[in-house]
């Protein structure tokens, strides 16, 4: 790529994505301001690496956390606020509001996943397939129009071997489906809903009652192949049981609920989706900063020892290019 940026991706260990580096760079504040000199640089690396990018030695973020903002700012107009959409205080950083915690340790104080069942495959490794791995979801995918890109800072990483991030390529996976999946997922609508609303597959079979919805939580659907504004190609957009909803959905045509053929959909897609050829397991290191492109990729937090290891990660979501399935719709979780 072009000016005081390289890729000198690919991104180890996967098949998509890209490890960005700029010759002679000393720390975020020289790399953020390069980029900000050059604005299209990133995105554009960001689209060329299949929606995936690392960003290594950006620890001097944590001293200077308005930086993960500004560098948030270069791949969308606008950079989500988590004090403006009631999120709880405690899981918002103190000073810089578009910060959302992502840690076991106060204030944020939240668990991690939990392990798989078995913790490990058969061959002893890292379980990274649905359904034996578990929480796969896009960002935010409960709201219309949904967010573009994540940013992640490691502030505080465990040990690698544990607390790692997934990612799979939901691109590739659309390309790679047989011809009968493909052509019972065009034109198929997800019904995508907020977790914690007694409407997952799970809470579904334990028989809870879901909670009322508010006007402004009301489940939403999304295209389960969604065509990139930026690249043109189509992927796979969805979510597994915890962000879809299980009372009216998961799709839309279907009959509804846990059982039938609308959960056997969801399940041989997400068992495609998360193929290893597609997935990417990213151990972290203090100082990381992943970028990834909600519109075509998947991820998933694995578990980490709680009782021994303090996590703290720092997040941003960035949105303004849902494409023009979204066009001139106005916030699905914000009053008129
Ligand atoms: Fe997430």
């Amino acid at each position: 790529m072009s000016g005081n940026f390289d890729l000198v991706g690919p991104l180890p260990g996967a098949n998509f994505g890209g490890l960005l580096s700029r010759h002679g760079a000393h720390g975020a504040h020289q790399f953020i301001a390069e980029a900000e000199r050059d604005p299209a640089a990133l995105p554009r690396a960001l689209a060329d690496s299949q929606g995936l990018l690392l960003l290594q030695g950006m620890s001097a973020m944590e001293g200077e956390p308005a930086l993960l903002a500004r560098l948030s700012r270069l791949f969308g107009t606008e950079v989500e606020n988590y004090r403006e959409v009631l999120t709880p205080a405690n899981m918002v950083h103190e000073t810089v509001p578009e910060i959302f915690l992502v840690s076991n340790v106060p204030p944020a104080n939240r668990p991690p996943p939990r392990q798989p069942d078995p913790p490990l495959t058969v061959d002893g490794k890292l379980p990274t397939q649905f359904p034996h791995r578990k929480g796969w979801h896009t960002d935010q995918s409960y709201r219309r129009p949904p967010p573009d890109i994540s940013v992640f800072l490691a502030v505080v990483p465990v040990p690698q071997g544990q607390g790692q991030t997934l990612f799979a390529d939901g691109t590739a996976a659309y390309a790679a489906l047989p011809p009968g999946l493909k052509a019972r997922v065009e034109g198929l609508q997800g019904l995508h809903v907020r977790p914690g609303t007694g409407r997952s597959r799970d809470s579904v079979l334990a028989g809870e009652t879901p909670r009322p919805l508010g006007p402004l939580e009301r489940p939403q659907l999304q295209p389960v192949v969604r065509m990139h504004p930026v690249t043109g190609q189509r992927a796979l957009y969805l979510c597994e049981s915890g962000q879809m909803d299980w009372v009216e959905g998961p799709f839309v045509g279907l009959p509804p609920g846990p059982h039938g053929e609308a959960a056997d959909l969801l399940f041989e897609l997400m068992t495609h989706m998360t193929r290893p050829e597609f997935v990417y397991v990213h151990e972290w290191t203090r100082g990381d900063v992943l970028v990834w492109d909600n519109r075509c990729l998947v991820h998933t937090a694995t578990w980490f020892d709680a009782d021994k290891e303090r996590r703290v990660m720092w997040r941003t979501t960035v949105r303004g290019n849902p494409g023009t399935d979204y066009a001139g719709e106005s916030k699905s979780w914000i009053a008129a």
